[in-house]
Formats: structure tokens, sequence, C-alpha cells
């Protein structure tokens, strides 16, 4: 089976790549990335010479480019992960989300349908989303499959309307397709743009901790392998036109996460207890900030089996020795483009 992943050099998707070129020898492996700034070859090293891996690099809002990819390789799998994918970026410069996110998106659907419509049978595109399609929760209440769409930021509402379009590719052209939409996840090879590696990259080099308003935002936290090893079942046992959220069942407060993991990088670097939590800092709230996410993943633990497999505790150790234990690849990345964001955001 050839399979197309998209945005396979990111966070999720090199983690989805690793599992799926090894796990499976006689499936071909096509990872296309554009290499933006939160895609890193570096992730794949352990599978770059795999002779079911096939790297490649190009742009999905290239429409022309797609299109001959797919007349070339005649992929018969999609598992689509590529996009812009940070909420503060998408309120910074939002029309880049939409090329991506969507016209990306759209680019795909037709060239899949393309290749596929006289022969549906065996074929799969599987859409990879996010649980801020929903909006914001009040303190009560589960986002499920059936909760109405309320995107509150430019981010959401472009993975909103790029879920959209592979439903109505379903309707239309009877495309067959699986949608999940995940909660947060954390774990290696995260960008230090999103909060757990950021702060965890802060504390390294006892920098302050940017905490938005008053930090009593919540969100729901998954393991990023969790994520990867729903997405490999859903890809192969997901029921056709079914969607399906994945959630840890773990809800935090932005506060009690950080407060968590000051405790635990002051163990981890032997520093004297209290130390990290002296550095964070309440700064000026994210413009449309969502006040909770929280999924009810029942539907996928009933029909798949699937649950987490470890804690959020055990999934954290393992984060901070991750990231303590490879520096240079955070160095790589904080240094050039980087420090620029890092400015333009928080003023420092
Ligand atoms: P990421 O930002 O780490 O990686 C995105 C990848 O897409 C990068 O490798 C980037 O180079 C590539 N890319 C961006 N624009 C592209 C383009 N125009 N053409 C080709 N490649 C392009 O993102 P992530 O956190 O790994 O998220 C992956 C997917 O999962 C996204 O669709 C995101 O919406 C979704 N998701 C993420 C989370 C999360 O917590 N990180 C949760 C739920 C869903
Ligand atoms: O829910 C799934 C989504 O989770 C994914 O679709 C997104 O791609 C992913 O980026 C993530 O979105 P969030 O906005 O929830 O993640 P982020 O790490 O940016 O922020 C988590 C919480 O921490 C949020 O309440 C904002 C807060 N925060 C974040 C940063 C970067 C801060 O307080 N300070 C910060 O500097």
């Amino acid at each position: 089976m050839k399979i197309l992943v998209t945005g396979g050099a990111g966070f999720i998707g090199s983690h989805l790549v690793k599992r799926l070129v090894k796990k499976y020898p006689e499936y071909l492996i096509f990872n296309l990335d554009a290499l933006t700034y939160a895609g890193n070859i570096e992730n794949l090293r352990e599978v770059q010479n795999h002779a079911n891996y096939k790297f490649i690099k190009g742009d999905i809002s290239n429409g022309i480019f797609i299109e001959n990819l797919f007349n070339s390789y005649q992929f018969e799998g999609v598992i689509h992960l590529a996009a812009e994918s940070h909420v503060d970026r998408s309120i910074s410069n939002p029309t880049v989300f939409v090329k991506t996110n969507v016209l990306g998106t759209v680019n795909l659907l037709n060239s899949s349908i393309n290749i596929w419509k006289n022969d549906l049978k065996n074929k799969r595109f599987y859409h990879v989303s996010t649980d801020e399609v929903y909006g914001s929760l009040a303190s009560k209440g589960l986002f499920n499959e059936q909760t109405p769409y309320d995107p509150k930021s430019p981010y959401s509402a472009s993975k909103a309307s790029s879920d959209h379009f592979v439903r109505a590719y379903g309707k239309t052209y009877n495309m067959p397709y699986v949608i999940s939409n995940c909660s947060n996840n954390y774990g290696e090879f995260h960008f230090p743009e999103k909060l757990i590696p950021l702060f965890i990259n802060n504390i390294i080099n006892s920098k302050p901790l940017p905490l938005y308003g008053d930090g009593n935002y919540t969100r729901d936290w998954l393991y990023v392998k969790d994520h990867v090893n729903a997405i490999d079942l859903l890809f192969h046992k997901g029921k056709n036109h079914e969607t399906y959220n994945i959630g840890g069942f773990n809800e935090y407060k932005n506060i009690d996460l950080v407060r968590l993991l000051c405790k635990k990088m002051d163990q981890k670097l032997g520093r004297e207890h209290g130390s990290s939590e002296k550095l964070i800092t309440f700064i000026k709230d994210r413009p449309g900030h969502d006040k909770r996410y929280a999924v009810d993943a029942n539907k996928i633990n009933k029909e798949l089996g699937w649950k987490p497999s470890i804690t959020f505790e055990e999934g954290l150790d393992k984060t901070i020795e991750w990231y303590i234990n490879n520096s240079e690849w955070l160095e790589s990345i904080a240094s050039g483009k980087y420090k620029e964001y890092y400015k333009n955001q928080y003023n420092r």
C-alpha cells in the first residue's frame, strides 16, 4: 500500500511516520512536507534510510504540484497532518492559515478523488483535526462528536473549514474519509512555541515563564505517541465517513500544569525546590482565548478499545528527560528566526 503522510516532518507527523515505517515494512510511506519553520528533517533521522520510506519536499497549497505528485505516485491512502498549527501565529498572520489549512486540504482532496474516482475500494483520506473546532467549554461538559462547530481563532476557523470540505467531498463525490479531532498533544520533538516545550526551554535557561491572563485556562493533554496510536488504529479500522474524538481524559488548568512542570524540572535539574516557580510571569492574555477544552473520547474507546497508555505524570517525565538529554535539538531551533518570533510575541 502506498500511503502519503503530509506534515510528516512536524511534531505529530514525525512520530506517525516513524511508527508506520517501522511497523509496516510492506507499506511504502511517502512523507510530504514543505519544511516550514515547524518542519525539521532531523526528527526523522531514525527512519531516513529505510527502504519503505521516501521524503518529498513540497507545498500542499500548490495545486499543480499536488496534482502531478498524485498522478506520478498513485497513492492509495492519505493521512493529512500538514498545517499551520499555532494559535498565536494565526492571530498575527491569519492568511497563511487559510492557504495551507483550507486551500492545501482542498488540493489534496481534489487530487485524491481524481485518481480514486473509478475505484474507491480500499482507499482512504484520513484528516487529522483538532478539538478547537468546537470552540470553548464552560466549567462543565465535554466535546463529543455531535458538538456544533464554533471556532474562535483564525487557526481553529481554518481547521473547521477544512473539516467541512472533507465531509462535503464525502457527500458530493463519495470520498472515503475518516476525521479525528484531538485534544492538546505533548511529548518529544514538540516545537518550543507551544506551552509545554516553551516552558521547559525557558526553565532550562532560567527565563521568565509567560503565562497568559490569570492562568486559569483548561486543556486536555494527551501524550503524542497515544495520539499516533489512535491515528494508526482509525486509519485501518475506523468506519468510513465517521468522525472520532481523541483525548487524554486529562484536564489541567495551565497554572496547575506549570506548577507541576516547575516541581519536576527542579528535581531533574537538581535545583532548589521552588526556584522554577519564581519564573512564572503573568502577561497580557491571548485575544479570544478559549477558556476550556475537554474531550469525550468514549466513541473510539468503545468501538476500537483505544485509551491512553500512560498517565500524564509518566508522559511529562519522559518529555522533560528527552528535552534535557537532547539540548542540541532545542538549541538548533532556538536560534535565528525563533529569536525574532519570541521577541515579537513576548516583547522580550
Ligand atoms: P506542526 O506545526 O508541528 O507540524 C506541521 C508540519 O506541517 C510541519 O512539518 C510543516 O513543515 C508542515 N507544513 C506546514 N505548511 C505546509 C504546507 N503548506 N505544505 C506542506 N507541509 C506544510 O504541527 P503538529 O502539532 O504536528 O500538528 C499536526 C496536525 O495535527 C495539524 O493538522 C494540527 O492541526 C493537528 N493537531 C495538532 C494537535 C497538537 O496538540 N499539536 C492537536 C490536535 C490536532
Ligand atoms: O487542542 C488542540 C490544539 O492544541 C491544537 O489543535 C493546536 O495545534 C495546538 O497548538 C494546541 O493549541 P493551544 O492553543 O491549546 O496550545 P498552546 O500550547 O499554544 O497553549 C496551551 C495553553 O497555554 C493555552 O491556554 C494558552 C496557554 N499559553 C500558551 C503559550 C504558548 C500561555 O499561557 N503562555 C504561552 O506562552
